[in-house]
Formats: C-alpha cells, structure tokens, sequence
C-alpha cells in the first residue's frame, strides 16, 4: 500500500517536472523571485510559497541548493516534534492496544524518516547526488502518510497524528520537489 502511494506520488511528480523543465534559474534573482519561481516549477506552488515565506533563511538564500536545506531542515525539524508528541499519546492510549500499536508504528517511522530519510538527503545534498537526494526527501514525506495508514489499518476510528501526518506529507513533497530542481540544472546546464 505504502509503496503504491509513493509510486503513484512519483509519477504525478515526474509528469510535472518535465512540463515543466524548461525553465532554468539564474544566479542573483530577487530572494523573493527564488522562492516564487522555484515554486512555480514544482508541484504544490501555494503549499511550497507559503512554507519556505514562513522561515526568514529562504528569504536569504541566493540560490535553489540553499533553499533545499532551508526545505530539508523544516522536514527534520517538522517531524522532530511530532516525534517529541508521540510518547505522549503513547501514554494517553496505553489502555487501547490498536492505537498503541498503530503509535508504535508511527514512532519508528518518524525515527526513519528523521534520520534515515530527510537527514540522509542532506548528506547526498553535500554529494551533490540530487537524484538520490530527492528519492531520500520522497520516502520521509511519504513516511507520514504510512504512518496515518496504519491508523486506518489498526484503529479505523481516529489518527490523533492527522494534521501532523499531512504536514510531513506536503513538507516532503515540496523538499522532493526543490531538490529535483538542482537535478533539472544539473541535466540543463
Ligand atoms: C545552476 O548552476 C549554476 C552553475 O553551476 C549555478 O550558478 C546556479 O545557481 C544553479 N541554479 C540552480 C537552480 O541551482
Ligand atoms: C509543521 O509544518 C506545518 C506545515 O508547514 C506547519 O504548519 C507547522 O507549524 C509545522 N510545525 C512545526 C512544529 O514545525
């Protein structure tokens, strides 16, 4: 299920990036113009200009490879606080097997995608390796959404992590969509 999501996911973003691809982005825009164009070449333009508009380093960054840690850093520092809240829930379900364990599940998927995923695609950033890098960003956000599957596997009652799910959801798809650009100039230039 969770691969045919992510499957399913990168296909819709594929299709997107080469509609899209002709465009190629300069050195010394406006910051504001970066952030508006590299969101006009990706999917979720709204999602992508209200999220990086929020933090004051994306304003700053004079390149796309700078706005993609800015990006990469909100997914990590997203799902660090829904993993801070997760022993709380634990705690307030403990009586309620399925949900425990639908919480145990999504605990480990935070830690995976955390460390394993978006903490990973800041690594391959450094490489240079942006297709890796971009598959790294894809996994974690999709990771949310495996997380909120499991609700609906386990307990088909009530995802306490919805929202949170969501936003890791939407935040990997823009950090996924960012990073492809850097593989588009790579292709381009
Ligand atoms: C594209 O590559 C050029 C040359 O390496 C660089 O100056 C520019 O900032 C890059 N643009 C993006 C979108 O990363
Ligand atoms: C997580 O991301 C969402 C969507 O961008 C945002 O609304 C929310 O404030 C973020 N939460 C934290 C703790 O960073």
């Amino acid at each position: 299920m969770t691969l045919l999501v992510c499957l399913a996911l990168g296909l819709v973003l594929s299709t997107a990036a080469t509609s899209h691809c002709s465009a190629v982005l300069m050195h010394g825009d406006e910051p504001d113009d970066l952030v508006k164009r590299s969101c006009g070449m990706i999917v979720g333009y709204e999602e992508c200009v209200a999220i990086l508009r929020s933090d004051p380093r994306a304003a700053k960054a004079s390149d796309v490879k700078e706005l993609a840690y800015v990006i990469l850093d909100l997914c990590i520092a997203n799902a660090t606080d829904t993993l801070g809240q997760i022993p709380k829930l634990q705690a307030q379900y403990s009586a309620h097997d399925q949900m425990k364990q639908a919480l145990d599940y999504c605990e480990g998927e935070y830690r995976s995608a955390i460390k394993d995923y978006f903490g990973e695609a800041v690594k391959l950033l450094d490489a240079k390796s942006y297709q890796e890098a971009q598959y790294s960003a894809h996994i974690g956000g999709a990771l949310g959404t495996s997380c909120e599957q499991e609700f609906y596997f386990q307990a088909p009652h009530f995802s306490p992590l919805w929202v949170r799910n969501h936003d890791l959801a939407v935040l990997g798809l823009v950090a996924e969509g960012i990073v492809s650009l850097l593989r588009l100039n790579e292709t381009y230039i």
